[in-house]
Parts: C-alpha cells; sequence; structure tokens
C-alpha cells in the first residue's frame, strides 16, 4: 500500500472516531509491521489520551472557517489571564502577517481547585475571542504531557489542514514574521515529518528526586534521553500531529512534554531539526534569557523568560524593526 493512502486511511479513521481496536490493529499490521514494538497498556495510554477527557470549550469549526497555514498553540493555566492578554495584544495578533493566515489558540485544563468565577471569565473570553480549547483534566506542570497529547490530538482533528504549528510557552518573546519566511523559505519539500526548534541531543533524566525535571528509573530506566526539541518553543509539519498521536501507543508515558514528544519521534523514525542561522551559526528559537535588543531580536524566532508586562513593553519598540535592522 503506497504510504500516501495509508495515511488517509489513518487519517480519516482519526477523524471518523473508528473503533480504537480496529486502529491499533491496522497500526500494528501495516504501519509498523517490521518492527517488535509493543502497544503500552490501555490503564497507562488513556492517563495521557485526550479520548479520556472532555472537551470543557472547544472551537471545532476555526480551521475550516480560517484556513490558517500557521496555527500558535500555547498552553496556559487558568489563572493567566494578563498572559493571555499580553499575548493577544503582541505576538499572538493575528494581523501580523499580510497574505498568510495565522491562528492563535490557547491551551487549558482545569484548576485543581475549581474557581467558578475564572471560568467565567474564561468563557466570556473565548466569546470574545474564540481563541480558547479548554479539556477537563487537572492542570498541573505534570500533566504538561496530557495537554500536549491534547494538543497533538486537536490538530489531527481540526487542523490538519494548516500546514504548520507551533507549540509555544506563553514566556516567550515570538517574531511571526520571521518564523512565517523562515518555513516559506523551507518551500514544500519539508511539509512531512518536520519538526524544528532548540534540539537537545545529549539529555539525560535527572535522578534527583528534588528536581523539576526528575525522573525516576521505575518510569524511565534507559540512562539517555533521545534527541528531542526544547518544549519551551518548536514548529512542527501537521502531519505530525496524528503520527506523534498513534505512536504514544507505542510510548511509555514521561512527565516531561518535550521529552516525551522526543520519544514519539524516535518511533517513528523523524529527526528533529536545529534551527539556526547558517552564517552566524545563531540558534533562532532562543532558549536562554535574553537582555531585549530591537535588532537582536528581530533575528530570532522566539525568545525565552518574558513576563506579560515585559512583552507588552518591549512590542512597541520592536515594531520599528522592519524599518529600521
Ligand atoms: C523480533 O523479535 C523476534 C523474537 O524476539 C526476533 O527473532 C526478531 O529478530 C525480531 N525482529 C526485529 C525486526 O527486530
Ligand atoms: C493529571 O490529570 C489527571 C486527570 O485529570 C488527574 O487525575 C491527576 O491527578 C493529574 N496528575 C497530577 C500529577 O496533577
Amino acid at each position: 500500500m503506497p504510504k500516501l493512502s495509508l495515511r488517509r486511511v489513518l487519517t480519516y479513521l482519526a477523524v471518523t472516531g473508528f473503533s480504537t481496536i480496529l486502529f491499533i490493529l491496522v497500526l500494528n499490521n501495516i504501519y509498523w509491521h517490521d518492527t517488535n514494538r509493543t502497544l503500552i497498556s490501555k490503564e497507562l495510554h488513556d492517563v495521557i489520551s485526550p479520548s479520556s477527557y472532555r472537551y470543557i470549550l472547544n472551537q471545532p469549526d476555526l480551521c475550516e472557517k480560517k484556513r490558517p497555514y500557521l496555527v500558535l498553540m500555547i498552553p496556559v493555566t487558568l489563572r493567566e489571564i494578563e498572559a493571555r492578554t499580553a499575548i493577544r495584544k503582541t505576538w499572538g495578533h493575528e494581523s501580523l502577517t499580510s497574505g498568510v493566515t495565522v491562528l492563535r489558540l490557547f491551551v487549558i485544563g482545569r484548576p485543581v481547585q475549581n474557581d467558578p468565577t475564572l471560568q467565567q471569565q474564561l468563557e466570556r473570553e473565548s466569546k470574545e475571542y474564540g481563541d480558547i480549547v479548554q479539556m477537563d483534566f487537572v492542570d498541573t506542570y505534570h500533566n504538561l504531557t496530557i495537554k500536549t497529547m491534547m494538543t497533538m490530538n486537536w490538530i489531527a482533528i481540526y487542523c490538519q489542514r494548516a500546514r504548520y504549528a507551533l507549540k509555544i510557552d506563553a514566556d516567550n518573546f515570538l517574531n511571526v514574521p520571521y518564523l512565517v519566511n523562515y518555513l516559506h523559505a523551507k518551500g514544500e519539500s519539508l511539509r512531512e515529518d518536520y519538526i524544528s526548534g532548540s534540539v537537545i541531543r545529549d539529555g539525560h533524566p535527572n535522578r534527583n528526586s528534588h528536581s523539576k525535571w526528575f525522573l525516576s528509573e521505575d518510569i524511565y530506566p534507559d540512562t539517555s534521553y533521545p534527541t528531542y526539541v526544547s518544549g519551551a518553543a518548536y514548529v512542527f509539519s501537521t502531519d505530525l500531529a496524528l503520527k506523534i498521536s498513534l505512536a504514544s501507543r507505542f510510548v511509555q508515558p514521561v512527565p516531561l512534554e518535550d521529552v516525551y514528544v522526543g520519544l514519539c519521534l524516535r518511533e517513528l523514525g523523524v529527526k528533529p531539526v536545529y534551527a539556526t542561522c547558517f552564517l552566524r551559526l545563531r540558534n533562532l528559537f532562543e532558549v536562554r534569557k535574553m537582555k531585549y535588543d530591537r535588532c537582536t531580536f528581530a533575528s530570532r524566532i522566539t525568545v525565552n523568560g518574558f513576563k506579560p508586562q515585559e512583552l507588552l513593553y518591549i512590542w512597541h519598540d520592536f515594531q520599528n524593526a522592519r524599518f529600521t535592522c
């Protein structure tokens, strides 16, 4: 069977919500028939699977209506109102690029303690801006892998026609025109199996139980991580959303979402690409904190470590970059 039509079949199955069993059989027998992969247990997979959770707020028709080229998927928590407001006014503003549609979506779970006032506020925001998707899993740092799988699932089901998606944390600066030009410059050839950002090649699990990044040997016995892309921001061709969702059936969950995506990519045989500017060996997805400088920032795609107020503060000045840098 040619690869393309298989992919169509898989997409069709995913979208029409065919039974999971059939799905797995197709996958196991055709797509990965030549290796010895084993499915993880259903109980384990259910924890991270979006099908275990229900949408509280969704935007199912958004992509069909707007036909975006690029979708920005931004994980935030319910209470990060200030961050959402700042992003809407700065890099998430949808009119930054002419001729190309860029969509913005905030991806949210539910808080540990229900907060009806904040929830009502979110629902008002959702009505006003149409940029919220929310599912009913508990939204904690340890559950970010669920959030990422929810993001992948959402794109696979509602937004396959977009060319690219960017998963980006709210505490970043983002240069949308640079990113769009960068993706355009890649041409059509990289439309599939493309994922790029700040690539980490020599990662290994942190065994210090007090660390934020701790991973026990029970959960992850291996002593190193596969190549993965820093979770601060990574861009990918939307075909990967479905493929990563499928691959997750074979990959033991870990609470580090970027490492988890890396594990799924290894399963798929997809290698992340480092986003650099060739001449200057400059990392375009900057994970260090950097002092704001108009022309330095004009030559980056993302810079990490911004509070909402700082973002608003630099944004006005940054608008002059295209005339002066
Ligand atoms: C799959 O496993 C079997 C038995 O353990 C082994 O004989 C075979 O070589 C393996 N195949 C691959 C492709 O690794
Ligand atoms: C993750 O989300 C699930 C589903 O809502 C919840 O049962 C679990 O307690 C959460 N785990 C953590 C560590 O927050």
